[in-house]
């Protein structure tokens, strides 16, 4: 007998995306994002309007992924879920949805760790090119950059990971996001620096670069650094950020950039791995795209990003973790609640 298809329903309410996506085996129909726009006065995201807009937004977003599914309700097999590391207001909302559907429908739910998800995005299978249609083999490392965390992760099986790097205070994204702050960029900060960054010279400014054991990152010096060096700059010519925007936010993602790779290629010289990839929302980024093909032409890697739509927050990555989960039938009761800080 056919081994059936599994159809499952993935929700992602970590931060300030709501998403919802249905996967069938490990091919996508659909994966619907509302993002929330609210946050941008702010300068970062404020918890307590992001849970409100979860609330508005869950029940339309998973309405509109079932139906651009071509499926309907009955079909799903089982419900996965962010159940942190994230927004504890706003994972409640996506938990509490996936319990009470879960319940309706009778089916199984599946906890998924966001981070999980991040890595796990390159399985996600999505492409009609040939070339792209190439997953990460086992074992590989996979840099999560995302506004939460920084992590080097060695990946020998779908759920078999461990961190081998990682942040010891901001994460990459936040650096991205603070620094763009203080260029009076709104938030979040990391796609505008990206923009301005390709109209930029790269080496015009120089900016700090952290001494960390091992594999492990820190980025708030770099923080304290652009802020002190602008203090300086604009002392001298007040309207200094306006007329170099461009090249500070080129040096500026430059030295993001390398801080992530001097660690990068130091993992891959100790685990004797050529299997590179990138996951979370600021492999987004075109600089860090472009450095991760160089890098790979030159040192025999073979390199793996996600499409677009898979880097930033998004339920496809939470539904293809949650395949993996269901296949060893790893799954949640209803007493489950979802944790803000979640071991790996
Ligand atoms: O993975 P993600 O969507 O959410 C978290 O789990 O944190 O990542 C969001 C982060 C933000 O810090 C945002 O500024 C950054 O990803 N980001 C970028 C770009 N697109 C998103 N950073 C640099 N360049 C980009 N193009
Ligand atoms: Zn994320």
């Amino acid at each position: 007998m056919a081994k059936k298809d599994t159809i499952i329903l993935g929700i992602e309410s970590s931060c300030d995306d709501t998403s919802a996506a249905i996967l069938k085996n490990e091919a996508i129909l659909s994966n619907e994002i509302a993002g929330q726009k609210v946050h941008e006065a702010y300068g970062g995201v404020v918890p307590e309007l992001a849970s409100r807009a979860h609330q508005q937004n869950i029940l339309p977003v998973v309405d509109t992924a079932i139906k651009n599914a071509n499926i309907s309700l009955k079909d799903i097999d089982a419900i996965a879920f962010t159940a942190g590391p994230g927004l504890l207001g706003s994972l409640i909302v996506g938990t509490s949805f996936a319990k009470s559907l879960a319940l309706g429908l009778n089916i199984p739910m599946i906890q998924v760790n966001h981070m999980h998800g991040h890595v796990l995005a390159h399985f996600i299978d999505d492409y009609e090119d040939d070339q792209l249609k190439a997953k990460p083999k086992f074992p590989f490392l996979c840099l999560t950059v995302s506004g939460g965390h920084t992590q080097i992760v060695l990946v020998k099986d779908h759920l078999d990971m461990q961190v081998v790097g990682t942040t010891k205070d901001d994460a990459a994204g936040e650096a991205f996001d603070k620094t763009a702050k203080l260029l009076g960029l709104p938030y979040p900060g990391g796609p505008l620096i990206d923009k301005n960054a390709q109209k930029g010279a790269p080496n015009a400014f120089k900016f700090t670069k952290p001494e960390m054991p091992e594999f492990d990152y820190s980025f708030s010096g770099l923080k304290t650094n652009v802020l002190q060096f602008l203090q300086r700059e604009t002392k001298k010519e007040k309207d200094f950020v306006e007329k170099r925007m461009n090249d500070i936010c080129a040096s500026l993602q430059k030295t993001i950039i390398d801080i992530l790779f001097d660690k990068l290629i130091k993992a891959a010289k100790q685990y004797n791995i050529a299997e590179i990839a990138i996951a979370g929302g600021v492999s987004a980024n075109s600089g860090l795209r472009k450095r991760l093909i160089e890098e790979g032409q030159k040192r025999n890697w073979n390199t793996y990003i996600p499409k677009f739509e898979y880097c930033t927050d998004n339920a496809a990555m939470i539904a293809i973790t949650g395949r993996y989960q269901f296949l060893k039938e790893d799954f949640a009761d209803q007493s489950i609640s979802p944790k803000a800080r979640m071991k790996f």
